[in-house]
């Protein structure tokens, strides 16, 4: 019998639905592959980054400007950017289970060849020459390989459209290019500059999610960086630095991250150079996120297609251009992926036990601290809510009065919260509570007058 693989994410998947971070969607009918919810305590996570992603690289920058711009855009800028002609899998079915697969991850897992960049014709060659199997259920009989459009079509009201038809956008990046005249037009911004976007991007994917990794419906956290041609090679290699102090400032552990320079031949059509930033997910080393040269091929081919010019005019030097693009892309699931790969630990007690605790750095950890009275006692919560009435509107708090104290401090360890505040009958005595830190779980007692000084002493912002 074929021994079962674990899967290497499954305590992490675990905790993540025991605690309220990321449930699978639509779960109630079953669920709906590569779809999840954020919970309550993910959303808090999720938010954390995000705030802290445009702190860094819009609010504390002078040179870049933020937008929100629509998921469903004028279908011609899908022709323009080039994805309706080329963003494809090549796909197989297995005409005796009825299975789906990429081609290109057939012949990776089973014959380990790279194959990038070939034709439909050579793959099925391939496919024949090496004796390549469905992984579900071993036979060799597929359907003809053909190209699958990752776009997904939505039918609109609108009648001027061809066929109704418009897509929900793979990539945010061109909800950026869209609005870069506007933005030169009313920001007075001036070269290099960039723009910067968070929002949902959608992909038709069908290979298998390895839990938030892969996803159909994503967040992405990009920004398009117009700069002149000649100082592309400079503005990519700062860009790389300013990437890993992001990468850096979230607490990611800097020995899973690597950096993967893309062949020739593997380049997107837009790109002259792209340099992934890899991390060493459980499951394998895999793309977190990307940077890319894509040299002025969005704009012009906008202008191409809108006939409206997408020329910068500089009076300054009496000169006008197409300007050229660095972009810097960050996946905001896998980011959070990464971070939780990074926190989970298990660890062993001194008394026998063990605990589940996410290691989270302060900065993103969805509750900051936990208020508990020791018991359920009123002159005990009486004085905690307090005490959470003071701290909530400060830093996220959490009010717990349920179960035996031991229970609530693994709870928020699971939670990754940074400080557990706990009020007993000392307090009542002499106003003092303990505070107990998650990663050493060292106990201290402090004044109720000084709990707002050292909070703040150890949630000093970084930028
Ligand atoms: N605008 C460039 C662009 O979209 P990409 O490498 O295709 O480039 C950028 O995607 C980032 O978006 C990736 O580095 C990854 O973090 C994230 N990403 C891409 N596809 C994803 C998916 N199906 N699920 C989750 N995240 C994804």
């Amino acid at each position: 019998m074929k021994k079962k693989i674990e899967d290497p994410l499954k305590p992490i998947v675990a905790v993540c639905k025991r605690r309220g971070f990321i449930y699978p969607g639509s779960e109630i009918y079953g669920g709906f592959a590569n779809t999840y919810s954020y919970g309550p305590y993910g959303v808090e996570l999720k938010n954390n980054i995000k705030n802290l992603w445009w702190k860094f690289f819009v609010q504390s920058r002078k040179d870049i400007v933020g937008i929100d711009g629509p998921i469903l855009l004028h279908p011609k800028t899908w022709e323009a950017s080039g994805h309706i002609e080329g963003f494809n899998d090549a796909l197989i079915d297995c005409k005796e289970c009825k299975s789906r697969f990429r081609i290109d991850k057939l012949i990776e897992d089973q014959a380990n060849e790279d194959v990038e960049g070939l034709s439909l014709e050579e793959l099925t060659k391939i496919l024949d020459d090496k004796n390549i199997k469905c992984p579900k259920c071993e036979s060799k009989n597929f359907t003809k390989a053909r190209h699958f459009n990752l776009m997904f079509k939505t039918e609109m009201s609108k009648t001027d459209l061809e066929n109704n038809i418009s897509y929900l956008r793979p990539e945010t990046a061109q909800s950026i290019f869209l609005d870069y005249k506007n933005v030169i037009d009313t920001m007075r911004v001036k070269i290099p500059f960039g723009i910067a976007q968070i929002g949902k991007a959608f992909r038709n994917e069908i290979t298998p999610g390895n839990f938030i990794f892969r996803l159909i419906e994503f967040e992405q956290m990009e920004i398009e960086y117009f700069i002149e041609q000649n100082t592309w090679q400079e503005n990519f290699d700062s860009w790389l630095i300013d990437m890993k102090k992001w990468c850096e400032m979230i607490g990611l552990d800097s020995k899973k991250l690597k950096d993967a320079e893309h062949a020739k031949e593997k380049l997107s059509h837009y790109s002259k150079r792209t340099v992934d930033i890899t991390y060493d997910f459980p499951f394998g080393t895999n793309e977190l996120y990307g940077l890319a040269y894509r040299t002025n091929f969005d704009l012009s081919q906008h202008q191409k297609l809108s006939k409206v010019s997408q020329e910068f005019i500089d009076n300054v030097n009496n000169k006008r251009f197409i300007p050229h693009v660095i972009e810097p892309t960050f996946g905001l699931d896998r980011t959070i992926l990464a971070l939780l790969c990074d926190a989970y630990r298990v660890e062993e007690l001194k008394n026998g036990e063990s605990r589940v605790v996410l290691r989270f750095s302060k900065n993103i950890a969805p509750v900051k601290v936990a208020i508990f009275p020791l018991m359920k006692k009123p002159e005990l919560t009486n004085l905690s809510k307090k005490i959470f009435d003071m701290i909530k509107n400060l830093f996220v708090a959490e009010y717990d009065e349920t179960g035996a104290i031991g229970r609530r401090y693994r709870r928020q360890d699971e939670l990754g919260t940074p400080y557990c505040i706990t009020i007993d009958y000392q307090t009542i005595e002499d106003s003092t509570v303990t505070i107990r830190d998650r990663d050493s779980m060292e106990q201290k007692r402090i004044s109720v007058d000084n709990i707002l000084n050292t909070l703040n002493e150890n949630f000093r912002p970084e930028i």
